[in-house]
């Protein structure tokens, strides 16, 4: 039996996914097994629910090998390292909410960077030195200029969370000054929405959502009350604050992209975005749109650390990896509001 599994290891393209449960993780494992490649998880399960892996698996029909564990474990790494033959890996696992990260810098610093400090460690052991970061359109703090390209200051950030993510970029360029046999690939993601257009597996946070979208979801299925607005006074079209909102299919084959067209040492960093910014009038009447019904708001004031516009230019991406976003603003809200239909409570986690 091992030897079987040795030997399909052998002939396909295995993929380590650090974080496969969570949102981006779970379509991002999706594309990598439709593309046949081979799909292991580790996930702690701290921000997720095994569910989501189950309901990969029925939407592709394919098996993803699942590791139960924290990516600050080595000797679990060191165990799934030794049983497998890992081609890529995917380090998508990490704390991420802004305001939560500015109660407990200890927990996020510990669990984004002692993570990624263990993991590049093991992967070294193991002579595996092929690594695709999930950073952030944070790492630019707040943009001079707009679009932003990949050339633009970075740092500057307003928060341990994302500083943690300009902390890791800077730990994967020492490392592969270190050592040049390293790739190193850094997608800096603007702000990803939507779901599987199954309706299967989408966003599913806990609580009372943080990011728009999941909580323009709950008021449209009832669950709150109304959307509060934070700040009508921003210099922008409509003076609601401007994001570069980009499908969570097209962000996952960005990874596939990634993996697929880069071919040699170096590090690589890409904005994985639109280039297009919509304010939150023009979200919440997107939504209104893919629901069919009126929603309630309210202008708030502004919340700390919000920048007032934020978007990409993703040239880079479409020159170099031949990657580009297809899906608009519309059907971010539709497959959204698909996933909360039919799954009002989520994974039920
Ligand atoms: P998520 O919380 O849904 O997924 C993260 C997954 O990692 C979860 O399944 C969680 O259980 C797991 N995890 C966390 N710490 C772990 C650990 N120490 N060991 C093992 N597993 C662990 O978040 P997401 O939205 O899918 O984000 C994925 C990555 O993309 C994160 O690194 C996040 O910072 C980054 N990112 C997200 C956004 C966004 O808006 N969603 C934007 C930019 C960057
Ligand atoms: N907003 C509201 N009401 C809400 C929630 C958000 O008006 O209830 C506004 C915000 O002020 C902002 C826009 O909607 O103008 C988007 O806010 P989100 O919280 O959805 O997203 P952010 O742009 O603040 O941040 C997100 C992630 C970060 C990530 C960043 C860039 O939360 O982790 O995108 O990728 F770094």
């Amino acid at each position: 039996m091992q030897l079987l599994i040795i030997k399909g290891d052998l002939l396909m393209k295995n993929i380590l996914v650090t974080g496969g449960a969570g949102y981006i993780g779970s379509h991002t494992c999706v594309e990598l097994l439709q593309k046949g490649y081979g799909v292991i998880v580790v996930d702690n399960f701290d921000n997720s629910s095994p569910e989501s892996l189950k309901r990969i698996e029925e939407i592709t029909g394919k098996k993803v090998t699942v590791y139960e564990g924290d990516v600050r474990d080595g000797n679990l790494l060191d165990k799934i390292f030794s049983e497998r033959k890992i081609d890529w890996v995917i380090h998508f696992a990490g704390l991420k909410a802004v305001g939560e990260s500015c109660v407990k810098p200890i927990e996020y610093y510990n669990n984004n960077l002692y993570g990624t400090l263990v993991l590049t460690d093991t992967m070294r052991k193991h002579g595996c030195k092929k690594i695709v970061f999930s950073s952030s359109a944070t790492v630019y703090g707040d943009p001079e200029i707009l679009p932003l390209t990949e050339e633009c200051k970075t740092g500057g950030t307003t928060n341990p969370y994302g500083t943690s993510k300009y902390f890791q970029e800077i730990m994967l360029e020492d490392i592969y000054k270190s050592d040049k046999e390293w790739t190193v690939v850094l997608l800096r993601y603007f702000n990803p929405v939507g779901a599987h257009e199954s309706g299967m597996i989408g966003e599913d946070p806990k609580g009372i959502p943080n990011n728009l979208t999941p909580y323009i979801s709950k008021v449209a299925i009832g669950e709150l009350k109304e959307i509060g607005i934070f700040g009508n006074d921003y210099p922008t079209h409509d003076g609601t604050g401007v994001r570069d909102y980009i499908h969570v299919t097209d962000l996952a084959k960005g990874h596939v992209s990634a993996i697929e067209k880069i071919n040699g040492n170096g590090v690589y960093t890409y904005n994985l975005g639109t280039g297009k910014g919509y304010s939150v009038l023009d979200v919440i009447r997107a939504f209104e749109k893919a629901c069919g019904k009126k929603l309630p708001y309210a202008i708030k004031p502004r919340r700390a650390g919000d920048i007032a516009a934020c978007y990409a230019d993703a040239s880079k991406a479409k020159k170099e990896l031949g990657w580009t976003a297809e899906l608009g603003i519309d059907e971010m809200c539709s497959s959204s509001w698909n996933w909360q239909k039919k799954n009002p409570e989520g994974y039920r986690r």
